[in-house]
């Protein structure tokens, strides 16, 4: 299972990297906003800049929502660096922006997945990747798990090749069900990744282990 971090913000994307586990970023433009950045030439400095640190796929996502923008704008963000995979939301102009993308070889991922027709619709348009949104799922008392698991039966039924990235991930529960499950990706915040980390028997185990080590001179 590949691990992104869902974040515009590069001290946490230095952190993920230094790590030595991350595949890649995913951003959106909450994201960018809560960092402060702001026009077009901030934005594609900033993607820039994150493609610099982080190794693997970095989602930059469009901001209009109109098949002549989408297109004009993922154009321009596919051309910052070859890592960069265009973000576009689940509309019906995605749809044909999508396409658009996977005729070109500009590689994609379609955001804004709560249902699994729109997966599917996704994948037949040949995105890379499908970003279903776990938590705000969960958010509204619907089993967000359940989703990733009816679309992994369909993609594995006719071998899409497009990845599934559990995306508003959570808790590191969502991960580790989503591993279970199958997922191809999480996109994640770093603190649920870093809490993956913790059990009170390694932090009980390792003191002692600290201990002895000091008797042992
Ligand atoms: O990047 C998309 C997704 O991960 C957003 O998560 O926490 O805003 O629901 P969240």
């Amino acid at each position: 299972m590949k691990f992104f971090i869902d974040t515009a913000n590069l001290e946490q994307i230095k952190e993920a990297q230094d790590l030595g586990i991350l595949d890649g970023v995913t951003t959106n433009p909450s994201l960018m906003a809560k960092e402060g950045i702001s026009g077009k030439e901030a934005i594609l400095n900033h993607y820039k800049t994150i493609c610099e640190i982080a190794d693997g796929d970095i989602s930059a996502e469009v901001l209009s929502t109109t098949y002549e923008e989408m297109i004009k704008e993922g154009d321009e963000l596919a051309a910052i660096h070859p890592n960069i995979v265009v973000k576009i939301p689940m509309i019906k102009d995605g749809i044909k922006a999508l396409k658009y993308f996977s005729n070109k070889g500009i590689r994609t991922n379609c955001t804004l997945i709560f249902s699994a027709g729109q997966a599917l619709l996704a994948a037949k348009a040949g995105a890379n990747y499908v970003s279903p949104f776990l938590g705000r799922l969960d958010d509204i008392s619907v089993d967000g798990m359940n989703l990733i698991e009816e679309i992994r039966i369909i993609f594995d039924n006719y071998m899409f090749d497009t990845e599934i990235l559990a995306a508003s991930i959570r808790s590191p529960m969502h991960i580790i069900n989503c591993a279970k499950i199958g997922a191809d990706v999480i996109t994640s915040p770093l603190d649920s990744i870093l809490n993956l980390l913790n059990h009170p028997l390694t932090d009980k185990g390792l003191a002692q282990f600290v201990a002895d080590a000091k008797k042992l001179g």
